[in-house]
This record gives structure tokens, C-alpha cells and sequence, in this order.
């Protein structure tokens, strides 16, 4: 898009000292235009309130109205070579914290400023301007150069609900993003349980597929009602593979579109983890976050609704489940069934869990996490550390890991857990639902 430099440039030099002096005496509140629509195809700005820093018609035309319209289906806008910003949404959470929040993979150091539109009771446009607050999602690797990011632009309370938000590098320079403000509020959630798959499907072909399939059978056998995946680029085909079970509402799957080689995380993981939660905040109770091979499986109760009310962890914003191994070059007992499922085939099992955080999963209610990590909380919402907590006894529930592992103490006994087989029945009817939604094949061993 085009910007007019120089009005940037006059801005830049006579009207900035007075622009900042204006907005440190209106404290960064919106300033306004109005916007007159008339039978041109741009809306024109019909005289301005407060001068502001980037006063160019042009530069607000564009920004508001001629930039490409989205659908609901986020794509990340790149920052050169620097990763981008992919999707953002309106947190009202708190009034006085009001905030666009926008799930980014982004180089450290990367800055910018917000402009967040929207539009008043009487028609008029309003803009607030702010500087970006960059917060990393829990770096571990800080070698790495790019990073998952939660981005928050501040806005008033008083403001209008914002539809759009537009990054630039400077307070006027040139908008570097453009994204849609999703509002995802219902006081009705959908679903008690959403699973997310907790990082973007990658290093997968439509081998893999069974792997998948079998991950939802089990989960629904344990309560589940809706599923979220992200694909790659590289891992699109099998989103197109299994859109019959999105055309039934079952599962969601989301193309986070950026291959990036080198981030600090797995392929974005802290930034699908977060948008996942974001997204689905309102639409579902409570939130699970696993892999492709982990089950939260309950042990105490028939389902994670039993489980869950039943246990210390029922109003905690978060209960963590402690991983144990079920290593897959094993050989377990051969349960009743015929087909090709993991789960009900190996039984053996380390007999040591890990503690809690190492390893953990988490099923979350996601209305009280501000930013969520791979096996932590990292910040509830209003609160600087995490404390509403709890990790569930592993007699009520753990995280069953299934995958070839080395055995970590040879000397210690393995021990044989059967609890799967008592899903068995659902979790093979289950397994037949999917499998003909898909019109498949069951797999036999
Ligand atoms: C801002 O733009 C309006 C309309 O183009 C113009 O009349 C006004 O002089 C500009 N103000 C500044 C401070 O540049
Ligand atoms: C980002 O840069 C700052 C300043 O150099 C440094 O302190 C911080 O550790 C860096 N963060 C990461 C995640 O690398
Ligand atoms: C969730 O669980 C409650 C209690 O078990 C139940 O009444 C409700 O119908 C379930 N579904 C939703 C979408 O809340
Ligand atoms: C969960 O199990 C309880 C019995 O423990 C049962 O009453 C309830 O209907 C089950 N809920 C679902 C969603 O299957
Ligand atoms: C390995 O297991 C044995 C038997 O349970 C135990 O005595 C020993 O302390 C364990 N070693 C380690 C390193 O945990
Ligand atoms: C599955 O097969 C039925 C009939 O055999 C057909 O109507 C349906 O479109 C097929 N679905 C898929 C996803 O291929």
C-alpha cells in the first residue's frame, strides 16, 4: 500500500513535538475521525479532532478500508524474513486491562506500535494508538532467533469494540500487519471439552493418519466433544484428508502457513498452544492440551466429567496430569479386540511418574489463563504468578505417553495398567464412528 512520506515527514519534524505533547496530555487516548461515506469508493475524513501523529488521508483510507477483507481463517502476514503475527483477539477480561491480543513468531527485539480501529455508536471511526507490549511466551531456548510471542495492544475501556487492528513499525510508519479482531464472547459454551492438539502437525504424511484417528476415538471414549489441530504447509494434505470430520463439527483444523527452521519452539507450539485457548476461550469449558500420542486417562471416574468435579482439581483454573510411559517396543497383553489400537495393546508401563510440571498435561479453563505454555500456566489472567493450580493424584487420572522409550532405570520392575481396556468398548465405537465418517477401512493388527 502506498503511504504518503511526506506527510510523514512533516509530521515527523514540525507536528511531532506537538503531537506528543497533545497525546501526553490526553494520556495515548483515541483520537478520532470522522469518517463522512460518500459515493466515492474511499471514505474521506472529514476534518480531524486532535492531530495525531500519522495524519495522512491516505494512510487511514488504506488502513481501514482498501485492505484485503479476511475470513475467519487467520494467515500469518510476515515481517520480512523476521517470522509474523497470525491472528489476533479482543480481550475484554478485564476492564481495566482491556487488550487486542495477537498470537505472533517473531525475532526478539522485533517493536511496534498499535492502531486499533473501531467504530462508535454515532458512526464515527475511532483510532487508538499505543506502543505494542512484546511478551515472549516462555523462552527456553535463547539461542534460538525467533520466538512465540503474545502481543498486547492496550485499549481504553471506554472504547468502542475494535474490528481491526493494524501493526506498524513506527508510531507513523508503515503498517506492517493488518489483522481482524476476532470478539469470540458467548455466555453459552458449546462443549465442556475441546482438545487441542498441542503443537502444529509436522514430520507427518498420511501414514500418520491412523495415529491421529485413534488419538480422537480415544478421547471421545473419554468425554471429549470437539477437536483443534494446526497443519503446516507441509502437513496441509491431511487437513484436506480428514475434512469430513470437520464438516460434522468434530474437529477443526487451522493452516498455521510459516515453516520456519529455526524457532525457539517446536514449529510455533507456544503460539498455537495460546491461539488455540484464545480461540476457543469461550466456546469451551475446559480446554485439554496433547500430543498425538499422550491420554489423559481417568482412572477414578468413567469420564473426565466424573473425574474432574470429583477431584481437588475441579475449580482450579488448571489441573496438571503426570506423565508415565507406556514405551511401545514392549509387548503387552492382547486385549479383546482385533484392530490395530495402541492403547488397548500395550500395557506395560514404567512404574515411576514424573512429577508434576515435567512432562505434565494440562486441561485448562481457558477463561483464566492469560498466557499457557507446553507443561505450565505461565500467567493467569490478573495475576502475575500462577497459584490457582492443581496437580491431579495419579489414582484419579495421569497422562499415559505411549512411544518408544528408552527405559529410564533397567533395574526398576515395569508395572501392567489394564485401565484402557475398560474404554474399550467406546473407544471402539468410537474408532467405527470415525472410521466411516471417513468411508476407511478399520485397521486390523
Ligand atoms: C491533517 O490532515 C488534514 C486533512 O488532510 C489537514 O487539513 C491538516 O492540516 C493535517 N494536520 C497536520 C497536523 O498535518
Ligand atoms: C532478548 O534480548 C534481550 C536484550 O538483549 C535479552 O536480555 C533477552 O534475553 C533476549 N530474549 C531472548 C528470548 O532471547
Ligand atoms: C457439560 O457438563 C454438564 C454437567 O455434566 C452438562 O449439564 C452439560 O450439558 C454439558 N455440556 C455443555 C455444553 O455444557
Ligand atoms: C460421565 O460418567 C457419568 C457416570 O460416572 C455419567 O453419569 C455421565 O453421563 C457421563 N458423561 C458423559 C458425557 O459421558
Ligand atoms: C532403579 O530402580 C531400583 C529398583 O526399584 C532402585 O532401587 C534404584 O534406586 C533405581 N535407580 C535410580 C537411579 O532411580
Ligand atoms: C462415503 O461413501 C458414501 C457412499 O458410499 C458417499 O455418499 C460419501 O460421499 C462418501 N464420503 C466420503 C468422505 O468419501
Amino acid at each position: 500500500m502506498k503511504l504518503d512520506y511526506r506527510r510523514i515527514i512533516i509530521c515527523l519534524s514540525s507536528a511531532l513535538a506537538c503531537c506528543y505533547t497533545i497525546l501526553y496530555v490526553f494520556q495515548w487516548e483515541a483520537y478520532t475521525f470522522e469518517i463522512a461515506r460518500s459515493d466515492d469508493t474511499l471514505p474521506q475524513i472529514k476534518g480531524e479532532t486532535i492531530a495525531h501523529p500519522c495524519n495522512s488521508t491516505e494512510t487511514y483510507n488504506a488502513l481501514v478500508d482498501s485492505l484485503p477483507t479476511f475470513e475467519n481463517e487467520p494467515k500469518i502476514q510476515y515481517f520480512e524474513n523476521n517470522g509474523g503475527v497470525y491472528a489476533a483477539y479482543l480481550d475484554n477480561r478485564i476492564a481495566i486491562k482491556r487488550a487486542v491480543r495477537i498470537l505472533a513468531i517473531l525475532k526478539n527485539h522485533t517493536t511496534a506500535f498499535c492502531h486499533v480501529f473501531g467504530w462508535s455508536e454515532d458512526g464515527t471511526l475511532d483510532i487508538h494508538m499505543s506502543e505494542a507490549e512484546m511478551q515472549e511466551i516462555d523462552v527456553l531456548h535463547v539461542h534460538k532467533t525467533i520466538y512465540s510471542y503474545l502481543i498486547g495492544c492496550r485499549i481504553p475501556e471506554d472504547f468502542p469494540t475494535p474490528h481491526r487492528v493494524v501493526l506498524s513499525d513506527r508510531q507513523c510508519g508503515h503498517p506492517i500487519a493488518s489483522l481482524p479482531v476476532f470478539n469470540q464472547y458467548t455466555d453459552a459454551p458449546k462443549y465442556n471439552f475441546t482438545v487441542c492438539l498441542h503443537q502444529p502437525l509436522f514430520r507427518m504424511t498420511l501414514d500418520d493418519v491412523p495415529r491421529i484417528l485413534e488419538w480422537i476415538s480415544v478421547n471421545l471414549a473419554f468425554g471429549a466433544e470437539h477437536f483443534v489441530m494446526y497443519t503446516l504447509p507441509s502437513t496441509d494434505m491431511i487437513r484436506k484428508y480428514l475434512q469430513p470430520l470437520q464438516e460434522i463439527g468434530l474437529l477443526d483444523i487451522h493452516l498455521f502457513d510459516i515453516e520456519l527452521r529455526e524457532t525457539e519452539d517446536s514449529h510455533g507450539q507456544k503460539c498455537v498452544i495460546n491461539d488455540c485457548v484464545y480461540r476457543y476461550m469461550y466456546s469451551s469449558n475446559r480446554i485439554i492440551l496433547t500430543d498425538v500420542d499422550e491420554f489423559i486417562t481417568p482412572h477414578s471416574h468413567d469420564n473426565w466429567t466424573g473425574l474432574l468435579s470429583n477431584s481437588p482439581c475441579a475449580d482450579k483454573s488448571a489441573a496438571f496430569f503426570r506423565n508415565s510411559f507406556f514405551p511401545t517396543q514392549l509387548v503387552g497383553e492382547s486385549p479383546k479386540s482385533d484392530l490395530q489400537i495402541t492403547v488397548l495393546q500395550k500395557t506395560q508401563k514404567e512404574t515411576e511418574f514424573y512429577k508434576c510440571h515435567a512432562r505434565s498435561k494440562l486441561m485448562v479453563n481457558p477463561r483464566d489463563i492469560y498466557i499457557c505454555t507446553v507443561h505450565q500456566v505461565l500467567r493467569l489472567v490478573g495475576d502475575a504468578r500462577p497459584r490457582d493450580e492443581c496437580c491431579m493424584p495419579v489414582e484419579m487420572g495421569y497422562l499415559q505417553h505411549y512411544r518408544p522409550v528408552r527405559i529410564s532405570n533397567e533395574s526398576a520392575p515395569l508395572t501392567t495398567d489394564k485401565r484402557m481396556w475398560h474404554f474399550e468398548p467406546r473407544i471402539i465405537s468410537s474408532l467405527k464412528f470415525v472410521y466411516s465418517t471417513l468411508n476407511r477401512t478399520l485397521p486390523h493388527a
